[in-house]
């Protein structure tokens, strides 16, 4: 699996052309058909039909430029869709969602308000955006470090079945929200909680910060940053620091940082620290949906 951050070191906000002149591709590639067909020749003297790459648009050959006339160049018509695949790629939407969307989540009575909030987010994007509480929140509204506590096994379990909150098309309509931005050419990064703590952790004991630096500004500066599970891994002080770095950034600059927790507001407090709760609240206000309902996973 690839790390968070070789998917951030192909992040770019406007997903420019690759650095190599055109034309020094195309002849790359005329010189490497060449060597092909020589070889081909070689190996099998007799055979008249050489076989033709795949290509996946025989148009322009997977190079997304054609010929224009007077050596010129210009886009193929598959490059839209390309580079659509590049920023679902580079936003890291876990592959079993990259097919959610609003149509294929059904409408039930506990998700009428996530599925309304989270429609009206993307059809109103460009307005909220401007709004300094630009972002969206599903919690739950019985967290699960409060139910945890619970100590007699009966009562918890019956408290649990009353204010589950797992299983309820959180992560579903907020990757369908992800999507829909991205057709939209916004940039997005979708981060599961317990990813991010693996990779910060792994850089507060990195010799190259320079490396670990790249990544927290890649979360920081990114047009719309999707937390998934936020509240869910077990962090440290330290990682808490970074935690609290990310969003006080993104608060002070305004970007929208959207999320889903398994915590109420009070467990996630506890869970991000105090300061970067009340920064992410604050961003998520008229938007934060406290949610429970049957587990979808068990209907
Ligand atoms: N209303 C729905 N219609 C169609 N599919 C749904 C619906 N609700 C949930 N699902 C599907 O059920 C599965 C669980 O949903 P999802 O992972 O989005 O829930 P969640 O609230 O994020 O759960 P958790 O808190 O455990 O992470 C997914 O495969 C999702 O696509
Ligand atoms: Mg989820
Ligand atoms: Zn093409």
């Amino acid at each position: 699996m690839e790390t968070i951050e070789k998917i951030l070191n192909k992040l770019s906000p406007t997903d420019p052309p690759a650095a190599m002149p055109i034309w020094s591709r195309i002849a790359r590639e005329r010189q490497a058909a060449k060597k092909q067909q020589s070889e081909q020749e070689a190996t099998h003297p007799q055979s008249s039909t050489i076989e033709e790459p795949q290509y996946r648009c025989s148009k322009c050959r997977d190079l997304e430029f054609v010929p224009a006339g007077d050596g010129a160049f210009t886009f193929c018509e598959c490059r839209k869709q390309r580079m659509l695949e590049r920023r679902i790629k580079s936003s890291h939407i876990d592959p079993a969602f990259t097919g959610a969307t609003f149509e294929n989540h059904k409408l039930l009575p506990h998700n009428t308000k996530m599925l309304a909030m989270a429609r009206k987010y993307v059809a109103e994007f460009q307005t909220i955006l401007k709004e300094p509480n630009n972002s969206l929140g599903f919690l739950a509204k019985m967290g699960e470090s409060s139910i945890k506590e619970i100590r007699d096994p009966v009562q918890r379990a019956a408290v649990k079945a009353q204010h589950n909150s797992y299983g309820l098309g959180k992560t579903h309509l907020l990757s369908a929200v992800a999507l829909t931005l991205l057709h939209s050419g916004v940039q997005v990064l979708l981060v599961n909680d317990a990813d991010i703590v693996a990779e910060l952790r792994q850089g507060q004991f990195a010799e190259d910060n320079e490396h670990f630096e790249k990544l927290i500004g890649s979360i920081e500066r990114v047009e719309v940053l999707i937390w998934d599970d936020l509240g869910k891994a077990k962090t440290t002080e330290w990682v808490l620091n970074q935690y609290y770095r990310i969003i006080n950034y993104r608060y002070r600059m305004g970007l929208p940082t959207c999320f889903t927790s398994n915590e109420d507001m009070d467990t996630l407090a506890e869970k991000i620290g105090d300061a970067t709760a009340s920064r992410l609240f604050a961003m998520c206000r008229g938007r934060l949906l406290r949610c429970e309902g049957p587990d979808y996973r068990l209907a």
